[in-house]
């Protein structure tokens, strides 16, 4: 047979789950590098549930760098793919497979391209951070297939140039994002705080209040906040320094009311900043208030905090339980106050685990 030899595809698949903020990033000091003007602390969840899954692949058969989200093309051309693709090709170390006939040098990476493809399965732009799990997979993937010897601290500080939320989603457990001091953001990166064993009595709860694209991203919504609420310097430099230490502390010693009181108030807190900027931004809708009032009834009514709330950019819940029986519990309220497909908007109710039902008794 003539024509061109076989040329091979070299292929890496990787899966990672989202991060919630239980103090929240918002509001960069630097858009480009994005380095933000406070430190956050997240939760990582359970990656059987919310999850980006990514297949990266390169050949010489490729003449460009491209990019499908959940099936849809999508353009590689802006500045943040752009910089992760750049430091990750720049730290690529030689990749050889006998088995496949694949030897390929550091140097080559620079011509070789990529086809990427990506699917999160929930709801991408609404609240749920997509950014974190999307961005954080893509950098964990490439970094796979070009063989970086980095660990995962140096390739979280890849990650936030992709989207700030991302480098957290480097660890499971609770996870820090250190602002850092230098210009450069060398120093801005994610810390584990403790790893996810450490507190496994509690249970996350998600209610899809929408699955529709929020109209303010994350990225413009902070940048209007910067540049007109008066808040959110307050907050940067007054609240949040000291929620952290608060909250740090409350992980460490599994105080739940300390951590549902610093989780509650800080995502309120995120939600007043908004409400702040001008134009003001709103994340939350009706439904999203009448969940917290139903939290903040029972807590009241129990004397002491069952569940925590948060509230990311976007009107879903993400609600925390204190235990497994609570949990059960908070799902029984929310099927009774927001039963599905009725005249409320909860349209789909809970990602996760239902079968929590049969520990309410
Ligand atoms: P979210 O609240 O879901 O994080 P953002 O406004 O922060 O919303 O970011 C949404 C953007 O993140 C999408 O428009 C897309 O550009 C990017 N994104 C989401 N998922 C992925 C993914 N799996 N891979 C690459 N980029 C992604
Ligand atoms: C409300 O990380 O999505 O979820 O850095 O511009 O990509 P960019 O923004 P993104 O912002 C997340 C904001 C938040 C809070 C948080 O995750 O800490
Ligand atoms: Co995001």
């Amino acid at each position: 047979m003539g024509g061109e030899p076989a040329k091979w595809v070299s292929m890496v698949t990787a899966r990672t789950p989202t991060n919630i903020a239980v103090i929240k990033y918002w509001g960069k000091r630097d858009e480009t590098l994005i380095l933000p003007i406070n430190d956050s602390i997240s939760v990582t969840l359970d990656p059987n549930h919310l999850c980006t899954t990514t297949t990266v692949s390169c050949s010489p058969s490729f003449d460009q760098d491209r990019m499908w989200l959940n099936g849809k093309e999508i353009s590689l051309q802006g500045g943040r793919f752009q910089s992760c693709l750049r430091e990750i090709r720049a730290r690529a170390q030689d990749v050889e497979d006998e088995k496949k006939g694949i030897k390929i040098k550091k140097e080559d990476w620079q011509n070789l391209h990529l086809h990427i493809a990506s699917y999160n399965n929930f709801p991408t732009a609404a609240g749920l951070a997509s950014s974190a799990a999307g961005l954080a997979c893509l950098v964990f993937s490439l970094a796979k297939l070009m063989n970086l010897k980095e660990d995962n601290s140096q390739l979280s500080a890849i990650a936030r140039q992709g989207s700030g939320s991302a480098c957290r989603s480097l660890y499971g457990g609770f996870v820090k994002w250190v602002m850092g001091k230098e210009d450069n953001g060398s120093d801005s990166l994610a810390v584990q705080l403790a790893d996810e064993k450490h507190w496994d009595e509690l249970v996350i709860i998600i209610a899809v209040v929408s699955a529709r694209q929020k109209e303010t991203s994350s990225t413009s919504g902070m940048r209007d906040t910067v540049e007109t609420s008066a808040l959110i310097q307050h907050r940067a430099k007054e609240v949040v320094p000291k929620r952290i230490i608060q909250m740090e502390d409350a992980i460490q010693k599994r105080d739940f009311p300390s951590f549902a009181r610093l989780a509650c108030t800080d995502s309120n807190q995120f939600h007043a900043v908004c409400l702040d900027t001008y134009p003001p931004i709103f994340y939350m809708n009706d439904t999203s208030h009448r969940i917290i009032s139903c939290v903040e009834k029972w807590n009241r009514a129990e004397g002491t905090p069952q569940v925590a709330y948060t509230f990311d950019a976007g009107p879903n819940a993400v609600m925390i339980a204190r235990n497994r029986k609570t949990a059960a519990l908070l799902l029984q309220r929310l099927l009774y106050n927001f039963p599905p497909q009725s005249d409320t908007d909860l349209d789909s109710y809970i990602i996760g685990d239902k079968s929590i039902l049969e520990d309410a008794g």
